[in-house]
């Protein structure tokens, strides 16, 4: 049985509920809203229960969200330079959000949206929504289905699938922000990154060139490092994301990173079939209250978006992400969860 509540209603008077998912010792809770993954409750070391996502604890805290916690990012995840691409000879233009660039889906993203519940079990929820053509001025209507499912290994995993009437660019990603010890600095987690190869920004945080890790040692995860250890240094790239907001190109196995906190003993494994993780720790995250009467402030957590790279309507040389119309978009990211 779904165990479905009320979670208060939007601005505009519409209903938004969360569905509560359990398996054995985990516990996740997800709005409609957004398809926003509202807690992940798993245990540490000692067995305690810890929930190890940043949120809110009401409707209203969620609409005036600016950091995307824990949503759902469409049509598309992370930054299209000058908010324009061409597609099939026709230039689009997009909604511009981020200075002069289009970020996560526009000024009104899949983010801001109560999606319909298709299906929810007492381990499962599928979310649905239809993008109409033009939407933040993408081509093409676009059918999307969201759905988490809660197994094994205390793993969330999240599926993506999605079909357009025309070609279309979509890049599907989760924002959840992951603190293991469930709140405070999260600086002291321990990263590792399936990757060689990051992606350089400028200022704007639009991807530059691909850097090789060699040359880029403080972005080198292939071993872990705790992100405190060089976050700080003096170092360009550092400089323009404010801290790690870059993008890594995976090299393609099955883990793409592993976050792991030394003081929960928590190891968060992310598996997935994109091309791309945006590693962000939490550079803009304005002071405010979160759920549970916590404080937010940056850099107490850290978000593995996986995606195709930022831009790439623009670079394909980054990897295509351009759904053709008739074929199904379907992707996965799994968040596992062990301890150690
Ligand atoms: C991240 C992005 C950051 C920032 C954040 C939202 O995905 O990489 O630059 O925009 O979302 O505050």
């Amino acid at each position: 049985m779904a165990e479905i509540r009320s979670f208060g209603r939007t601005s505009s008077g519409e209903a938004v509920s969360e569905i509560t998912l359990r398996n054995g010792a985990a516990e996740a809770r997800i709005l409609d809203w957004g398809c926003t993954l509202r807690s992940l409750t798993v245990p540490d070391r000692a067995g305690r229960p810890t929930d190890v996502v940043l949120g809110y604890d009401t409707a209203e805290e969620y609409e005036k969200n600016d950091g995307y916690l824990g949503a759902a990012i469409g049509r598309f995840a992370n930054r299209i330079a000058r908010g324009r691409f061409t597609l099939g000879g026709h230039e689009y233009i997009l909604a511009v959000n981020d200075g002069a660039n289009h970020l996560h889906g526009g000024a009104r993203g899949f983010d801001k949206y109560v999606w319909s519940v298709e299906s929810a079990g007492k381990d499962f929820v599928a979310f649905t929504r239809l993008s109409p053509d033009g939407e933040e001025g993408y081509p093409g209507a676009l059918s999307v289905r969201v759905s988490y499912s809660l197994g094994a290994e205390n793993a969330l995993t999240i599926r993506y699938e999605a079909e357009a009437d025309v070609d279309t660019v979509v890049n599907l990603t989760n924002h959840s922000y992951f603190n293991l010890n469930g709140g405070g600095d999260a600086m002291g987690h321990e990263l590792t990154v399936g990757s060689d190869t990051l992606l350089g920004i400028d200022e704007t945080s639009i991807p530059t060139c691909a850097i090789s890790l060699d040359d880029a040692p403080n972005f080198d995860f292939r071993s872990p490092h705790t992100l405190a250890e060089r976050i700080s240094a003096d170092d360009t790239q550092l400089k323009n994301g404010s801290g790690y907001d870059h993008c890594y190109m995976l090299s393609g196995a099955e883990t793409a990173a592993e976050l792991y906190s030394p003081q929960s003993g928590i190891l968060m494994r992310c598996e997935t079939d994109m091309p791309a993780l945006q590693l962000y720790t939490a550079n803009f995250v304005s002071p405010r209250p979160g759920k549970g009467g916590a404080r937010y402030s940056p850099r107490q957590a850290v978000c593995l978006e996986t995606e195709f790279a930022p831009d790439s309507p623009n670079r394909p040389e980054f990897g295509s992400p351009v759904l053709k119309k008739g074929e199904k978009y379907d992707r996965f990211t799994r968040y596992a969860f062990f301890t150690k």
